[in-house]
């Protein structure tokens, strides 16, 4: 039978049988490629139907073992994988181009080959360079296997003859199926090599970490095609020059996708930061105008952060406003209801706000703290010391409720802070004790209270 050929738009993963100058699904031009798919063996219909392996099963009548887990050997990854990797399971390891996936993957193999079968495919490294960067990782194992390869054929026939328990693939856009015309790294091949390598995991019962680079959209490159076949997708991000990272997961079929794990990069490697408050808040200034600190929730884990705010005023035409570490649009809108309903005059000052050590803080209590530290840089008086807050701001001003109040109030306990701001609700009677809390209904209430 004839090869058929299909096209695939290499932004959006769009296929059709027909070539389109500009793709009909997401509009871009001059992006459909060629790729050949195998033909159909067996023609539809029950009559000619020849049964294969896989039969229909009762779902109470599956067995599965119960240790189907196993620890990576690294906390605040296992952590963020919801206890541990799943057997046969297929995770993606999602990030910018140096921010520490490779060394993130072999420092866990290091870990996982003390009780497992390992192997490290590079695609981007040779040998040598690896052997470079495990002795400055100062990986020491002698059961981890390595192999430098691009061809996927190759690397599923050498992991057929070792048999490891655990396949790394750094990275999906190196490697490529020779028999597909398509250039490396393009929206077919990423594809196709996913494709067999999910193939294999599931049906050897191999648990494989692939690692694949975002571009600067943040997209994973080879679009998100990738992102519906896997079963964890893992998100390494953080600055690049900052210290700090971060490991959150954007997909999970075994547990939540709320946990985070956060890491520092040192000379030998990731370091585990068990306790991110305290590293967070690590030189925070005393007595400076435009701060304050704010205790999200990642998880399970109150995690408490600076927030910083710079508010000057505008030279000319239109007033600049750039968010790092918060949400541009989010931080528009404060500057709106402050406007509006606080009576500040923000309209032509420039606005600046960033959260220190490069964490990204997407959840809505933040909202308080960027109001008081854009407050604070505003009349240029600081908060006094010991301060933190949460709490979410509605559109009149008004202050909402968040969850797990008192966990985030004794996280804030621990660490030294006795005075809280935050929205009227109910919070555990014994907190009410250590730490001075201050329940407030609206925006200008808590700016009164501090400034
Ligand atoms: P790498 O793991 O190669 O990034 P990726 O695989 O995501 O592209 O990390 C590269 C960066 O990490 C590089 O800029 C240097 C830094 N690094 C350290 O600071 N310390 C170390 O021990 C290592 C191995 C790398
Ligand atoms: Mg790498």
């Amino acid at each position: 039978m004839k090869q058929k050929t299909m096209y695939l738009c290499s932004e959006c993963g769009y296929e059709n049988a027909k070539w389109f100058g500009k793709c009909p699904s997401c509009g871009a031009w001059n992006t459909m490629g060629e790729f050949k798919v195998k033909p159909e063996t067996a023609t539809r219909g029950v009559a000619n139907f020849t049964r294969g392996t896989s039969r229909p099963t009762l779902l109470h009548e599956i067995e599965t073992n119960d240790e189907s887990r196993f620890y990576s050997g690294i906390g605040e990854l296992d952590r963020v994988l919801g206890g541990g990797a799943v057997h046969g399971s297929f995770v993606l390891v999602g990030g910018e181009p140096g921010i520490g996936k490779s060394t993130l993957l072999l420092q866990m193999c290091q870990e996982m080959c003390r009780n497992a079968k390992v192997l490290y495919v590079s695609g981007e490294e040779s040998l040598r360079q690896i052997k470079l960067r495990a002795a400055r990782l100062e990986i020491k194992s002698p059961n981890l296997f390595v192999l430098a390869e691009t061809d996927m054929e190759q690397i599923i026939n050498e992991t057929e003859l070792l048999a490891p328990d655990v396949l790394i693939v750094d990275s999906i856009q190196t490697v490529y199926k020779r028999d597909l015309t398509a250039a490396p790294g393009g929206t077919t091949q990423i594809k196709e090599c996913s494709m067999s390598l999910m193939q294999y995991a599931k049906n050897k019962n191999v648990t494989i970490f692939v690692v694949g680079h975002v571009n600067k959209e943040g997209t994973l490159a080879g679009p998100k095609i990738l992102e519906h076949m896997v079963d964890c997708v893992l998100y390494f991000e953080g600055e690049r020059n900052g210290p700090f990272r971060c490991l959150r997961a954007a997909k999970n079929r075994f547990g939540s996708t709320n946990e985070i794990g956060v890491f520092e990069m040192s000379d030998h490697g990731l370091l585990e930061v068990t306790n991110p408050s305290a590293a967070m808040l690590a030189g925070h200034p005393s007595g400076a105008a435009g701060n304050c600190i704010a205790c999200v929730m990642e998880g399970s884990r109150p995690i408490l952060a600076e927030v910083q705010a710079l508010v000057a005023k505008t030279q000319f035409g239109v007033p600049r406003r750039t968010a790092a570490g918060v949400d541009y649009n989010r931080m528009v809108l404060l500057l709106a209801i402050l406007e509006k309903r606080a009576g500040l005059f923000l309209s032509s000052s420039d606005a600046y706000v960033n959260v220190v050590g490069g964490m990204r803080l997407d959840e809505p209590a933040v909202d308080l703290p960027m109001v008081l530290a854009i407050v604070s840089s505003f009349r240029d008086k600081p908060l006094p010391e010991g301060v933190m807050s949460f709490g979410e701001v509605g559109l009149t001003g008004e202050l909402r409720a968040v969850s797990s109040a008192s966990q985030r109030i004794n996280e804030a306990y621990r660490l030294g802070f006795h005075t809280c701001i935050m929205p009227m609700q109910d919070v555990d009677e014994n907190l009410m004790h250590q730490m001075n809390i201050v329940r407030v209904h609206t925006v200008g209430e808590a700016i009164q209270a501090v400034l």
